[in-house]
């Protein structure tokens, strides 16, 4: 019998590479899409004919209950978030309520309606924060460092607890950074390959950024989902870090980026005034503004992904260079086309 899913989050990276990969997989997928003033289904749309949408609100009882007895599904992936850490700061309550209480609220409905659903929990390597232990496997303790970490690790735990108390077959993927060409503007990758191309192309003077010292562990979204997948087709329900082992610089990925683009970088200066200057043209193309950095930062993230390799034969298959390259190359087209 064709198989159905349910996905919050559909119209944003993870779910829309994740839908692509159950349509090819033949589920019927069903998509939690809330309310907005204008559609935003730009990630989707080349496969929005073969969507079942739903209306529906992680902050919403009765919406995700009515989602879940419309759409029978026999999987829920969980993707829906407010998953820009930074604005975590600014909306701390909005965050707690749709990041942590919104996964509650799934739980329940699948315990009302019908306990056998398999759940998937979007965790996040945000959990590590100050990390405590190098790399992070799904053994070392959390110290979330932002009230989107805090929020993540409620609905870890919550997910945890619904499996040991009611039996659900419910998971956690503890899955570290992973871009793509869909990634939103805001996250530190995208917006780099976004404007450097726009400078190279001459459609802009600078990019402002905050700490290019962090350090994250970056793979590539499309790898990313079907480990998603995997861990709901195993006997048992378990927690899984999904990652690369490998950690890179905000710095690094900027020199990445302007190497493939062939624009030759020199920094000068140090801390709040160092400058990205574009060697050929003699122009500043890159500052440090201090409104990107956050009240408390994530300095390191790697993550080490043995089990993940183990128990469900996952590896990542795009790596740094690779990712960077698949980034600048879409945005390119995007940008230029
Ligand atoms: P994303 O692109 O920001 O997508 C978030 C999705 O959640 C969007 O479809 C958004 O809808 C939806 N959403 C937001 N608030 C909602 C609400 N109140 N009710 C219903 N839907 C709502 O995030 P992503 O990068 O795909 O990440 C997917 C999940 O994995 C998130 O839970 C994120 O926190 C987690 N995660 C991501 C990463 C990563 O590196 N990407 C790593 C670890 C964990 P709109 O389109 O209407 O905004
Ligand atoms: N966004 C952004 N913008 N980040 C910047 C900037 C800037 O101008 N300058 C430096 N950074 C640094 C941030 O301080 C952070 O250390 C790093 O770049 C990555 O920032 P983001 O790309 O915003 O991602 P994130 O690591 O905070 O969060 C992402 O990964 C988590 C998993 O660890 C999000 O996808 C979360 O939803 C996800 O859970």
């Amino acid at each position: 019998m064709q198989k159905r899913a349910l996905i919050t989050g559909i119209t944003g990276q993870d779910g829309s590479y994740l839908a692509e990969f159950l349509l090819s997989k033949n589920y019927l997928v069903f998509g939690l899409e809330r309310r907005v003033s204008s559609k935003n289904r730009d990630n989707i749309k080349h496969v929005e004919s073969k969507i079942d949408f739903i209306s529906g609100d992680l902050s919403d009882q009765n919406s995700l209950t009515r989602a879940i007895q419309q759409s029978r599904p026999d999987e829920i992936y969980n993707l829906a978030a407010q998953s820009f850490v930074k604005a975590s700061w600014d909306q701390p309550e909005y965050t707690g309520n749709i990041t942590g209480l919104g996964v509650l609220r799934i739980l329940e409905a699948i315990r009302e309606i019908d306990p056998k659903i398999k759940f998937y929990q979007a965790s996040s390597s945000e959990m590590f924060g100050h990390v405590q232990q190098i790399p992070q496997t799904e053994q070392t303790p959390f110290y979330p460092r932002s009230p989107y970490g805090v929020a993540k690790l409620y609905g870890h735990w919550i997910t945890i607890n619904y499996r040991e108390s009611y039996n659900i077959f419910a998971c956690t993927g503890i899955l570290f950074n992973h871009e793509s060409p869909r990634r939103g503007l805001e996250f530190v990758t995208r917006k780099i390959t976004n404007a450097l191309i726009k400078i190279k192309a001459g459609l802009k003077d600078k990019l402002y950024l905050g700490n290019i010292e962090a350090k994250r562990d970056w793979g590539y979204a499309a790898d990313y989902v079907k480990a998603m997948w995997l861990m709901l087709q195993q006997p048992n329900p378990d927690n899984y870090v999904i990652a690369t082992n490998e950690t890179h610089s905000v710095r690094e990925f900027i020199e990445e980026s302007c190497k493939y683009l062939e624009i030759d970088l020199i920094w000068e200066g140090k801390g709040l005034k160092e400058k990205g200057i574009n060697q050929k043209t003699g122009k500043i193309i890159i500052e440090i503004d201090p409104k990107y950095f956050r009240p408390a930062e994530v300095n390191m993230l790697i993550g080490d992904y043995s089990k993940a390799k183990k128990k469900l034969g996952w590896e990542p298959k795009v790596k740094f260079d690779e990712l960077v390259k698949i980034m600048i190359e879409a945005d390119l087209k995007k940008n230029l086309s």
